[in-house]
C-alpha cells in the first residue's frame, strides 16, 4: 500500500486538466461522478479540477492515514481528540455513537425539552425574549439556527450577545423588558472573560431594573455544571451537555437551546435528524462516493496543489447570511494546526482561510477579484430551491440565475485583446443546492460540513478537535489587563495610549 507521502507525492506530480475540458469531455459520466444527492442536498462539484486520477491518489491518500479507522474510532466514542485524551461525540447528539453517549445525550435532550415545555408553560412569568449570551461555538450555531429558520417565527425573541465589547449587550437590554426577559448563559467551560463579564452585566441590568431574584432569571449551558452552580445559578436551572461535544460542534447539545425555544422542540428534531441523516452517509459510504471525503479531495488539491490559501463560500440565500462566519470558526479553529498527529511539523498547508458573504450584494463587491485577480480561489456556491418570500416569482428567479451563472464565467472565462476585458477562466467552484431551507436540510448541510472537516484532518493526519492556538492571546490578554506579564515596550507604549497608566 502506498504511504501517505507516496500519495503526497504523486499529487504533486498529477496535472490538472482544463475545467472546461473536464466538463466536455464526457458530461453524463462526469455529473454521474461527481454530482450527489443526500439529505434532499445536490452536491456538486462537476466544476473543480477533481479528476479520476486526482480521486485514485487522494483515495490512495485516505486509506494510507486510515480514513476508515479514524472514521470509526470518531463514530464509536474512542479518543478522537488524542492531544485532550478525549472523544468527539456530536454525532452522539444525533443519536450516531457509542450506546452510552446516545443515551446520554438523549436525556440531556429531554431535560432541555422539559426546560422549554416549563418556560412555554409560564413557569418564569411571561418571558417573551431571550437574551443568550456566549462566544464562539456557544454563539455562532446558535445565531446561524435561529437566524436562518426563525425569521416567521413569533414565539420569542431571541438576541445573542458574543461580544465583550458592551456595545453589544447595551444594544439589546435596551429593546427587552427586563421583566419578560429570560438570560441564557451559554458557556461550555464557564471560564470565558467575554461570557462572565457580560453575564455580570446582564444580572446587574435586571437586578436594577427590579426584577426580585434576578438569577432567577438565568439558565445556564454547560459542561460544566459545578462552576455555574458555583456562581450561582441553582442546579435545576443548567442544561448541562457533556465535555465531549466541542464547542465549535455543540449546537446539537443544549447549546441549542435558543433555537430549540425559538423554533419549537419539533423543528429541533427535525436539525437532528436531518444531520443524522448525514451522519449515515458519512459513516457508510466509501471512497469517492462519501460527499465529505469527495469534498475534502477538492479541498486537498487547491490548498496542496493549486496553491490555493483562501476558499470562499457564498450564501445566495438572506437565511444563510451567517453560514460564512460559522464556517469560518468550523474549518478555521479546527484545521488551522501545523502540527501532525505524531507531533511532527505539518508538511503540507493546513485548512484554507475560510471567507465569503451572501450573493448577489458580494458579486457587487469581492467578486472582481475572484473573475480576474491574481489568486486563485475556489469559491462555493450554497443556494435553495425554494424562496423564503411571497413577492415576484423574478426576485428568486434572478437570485438563482445569478449564483449559476457566476459559476460558469469563473470556470469559462472570456479571451479579450484587451487585458483589462480578459477573464482568464478555468476557475474552480462547488453549488450546495439545498430543496429547501429548513431544519432538516439545514442539520444535514452542517453535519456535511463537520464531517468534511474531520475528512481534511484525517488527509493531513492532524487533529481537528483540539484549539491551543487560542490560548496564549488569552493569557496575554489577562496578563495585560492584570498587569501581571512583563509586556515589551511597544506593547506597553500602545497600551498607555489607549487606556491610559
Ligand atoms: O477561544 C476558543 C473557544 O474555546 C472556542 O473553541 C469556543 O467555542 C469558545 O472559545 C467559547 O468557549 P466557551 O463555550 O467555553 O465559553
Amino acid at each position: 500500500m502506498p504511504t501517505a507521502s507516496d500519495a503526497w507525492q504523486a499529487l504533486a506530480d498529477w496535472q490538472p486538466q482544463k475545467l472546461t475540458d473536464l466538463v466536455a469531455a464526457d458530461p453524463q459520466a462526469r455529473l454521474q461522478a461527481l454530482v450527489r444527492n443526500v439529505a434532499d442536498i445536490r452536491f456538486d462539484f462537476a466544476k473543480t479540477h477533481l479528476d479520476d486520477a486526482a480521486i485514485a491518489i487522494l483515495s490512495g491518500l485516505a486509506d494510507a492515514q486510515d480514513f476508515g479507522g479514524r472514521r470509526k474510532t470518531l463514530f464509536s466514542g474512542g479518543i478522537a481528540n488524542p492531544t485532550e485524551n478525549r472523544a468527539a461525540e456530536h454525532s452522539a447528539e444525533r443519536g450516531d455513537g457509542a450506546p452510552e453517549s446516545v443515551h446520554v445525550a438523549q436525556a440531556l435532550h429531554q431535560r432541555m425539552r422539559m426546560m422549554i415545555d416549563a418556560i412555554e408553560a409560564g413557569a418564569f412569568g411571561e418571558i417573551r425574549h431571550l437574551l443568550h449570551i456566549g462566544i464562539g461555538g456557544s454563539a455562532l450555531g446558535p445565531d446561524l439556527l435561529v437566524d436562518a429558520l426563525g425569521r416567521h417565527s413569533d414565539r420569542y425573541d431571541v438576541a445573542i450577545v458574543s461580544n465583550v465589547d458592551g456595545a453589544a449587550l447595551d444594544e439589546v437590554i435596551a429593546n427587552f423588558r427586563p421583566e419578560h426577559t429570560l438570560v441564557a448563559v451559554e458557556y461550555k467551560t464557564f471560564t470565558t472573560t467575554e461570557t462572565l463579564l457580560n453575564a455580570n452585566s446582564a444580572l446587574q441590568w435586571l437586578d436594577e431594573a427590579g426584577v426580585a431574584d434576578p438569577l432567577g432569571r438565568f439558565i445556564a449551558l454547560t459542561a460544566m455544571p459545578d462552576r455555574a452552580i458555583e456562581w450561582g445559578i441553582d442546579e435545576t436551572r443548567i442544561l448541562p451537555f457533556s465535555e465531549t461535544v466541542g464547542g465549535r460542534y455543540s449546537l446539537w447539545s443544549s447549546i441549542g437551546f435558543p433555537a430549540a425555544l425559538a423554533l419549537g422542540w419539533d423543528a429541533f428534531a427535525d436539525l437532528l435528524e436531518g444531520a443524522a441523516e448525514m451522519d449515515r452517509h458519512f459513516r457508510l459510504a466509501d471512497g469517492a462516493d462519501n460527499i465529505c471525503l469527495l469534498a475534502a479531495f477538492a479541498d486537498q488539491i487547491y490548498a496542496n496543489r493549486l496553491g490555493c490559501q483562501t476558499r470562499a463560500v457564498f450564501a445566495y440565500d438572506e437565511r444563510l447570511r451567517l453560514l460564512p462566519d460559522y464556517l469560518q470558526q468550523l474549518e478555521m479553529e479546527s484545521n488551522g494546526k501545523a502540527v501532525t498527529l505524531d507531533g511532527e511539523r505539518l508538511a503540507q498547508q493546513s485548512a484554507p482561510i475560510t471567507w465569503g458573504g451572501v450573493g448577489t450584494d458580494a458579486q457587487h463587491a469581492v467578486f472582481q477579484l475572484l473573475h480576474q485577480g491574481t489568486h486563485r480561489v475556489p469559491v462555493e456556491f450554497v443556494v435553495a430551491r425554494e424562496p423564503d418570500h411571497l413577492l415576484d416569482d423574478a426576485h428568486h428567479e434572478t437570485l438563482v440565475a445569478n449564483c449559476i451563472a457566476q459559476g460558469a464565467a469563473l470556470m469559462t472565462g472570456r479571451a479579450s485583446e484587451d487585458g483589462a476585458r480578459a477573464y482568464p477562466g478555468d476557475r474552480p467552484s462547488t453549488t450546495i443546492l439545498l430543496d429547501q431551507v429548513s431544519p432538516r436540510t439545514l442539520g444535514a448541510l452542517i453535519a456535511f460540513y463537520e464531517h468534511r472537516v474531520f475528512a481534511n484532518a484525517v488527509l493531513l493526519g492532524i487533529n481537528p478537535f483540539d484549539q491551543f492556538g487560542v490560548e496564549l492571546g488569552k493569557e496575554m490578554a489577562k496578563g495585560l489587563a492584570e498587569g501581571t506579564i512583563d509586556f515589551d515596550p511597544a506593547t506597553q507604549a500602545l497600551m498607555k495610549a489607549a487606556l491610559g497608566d
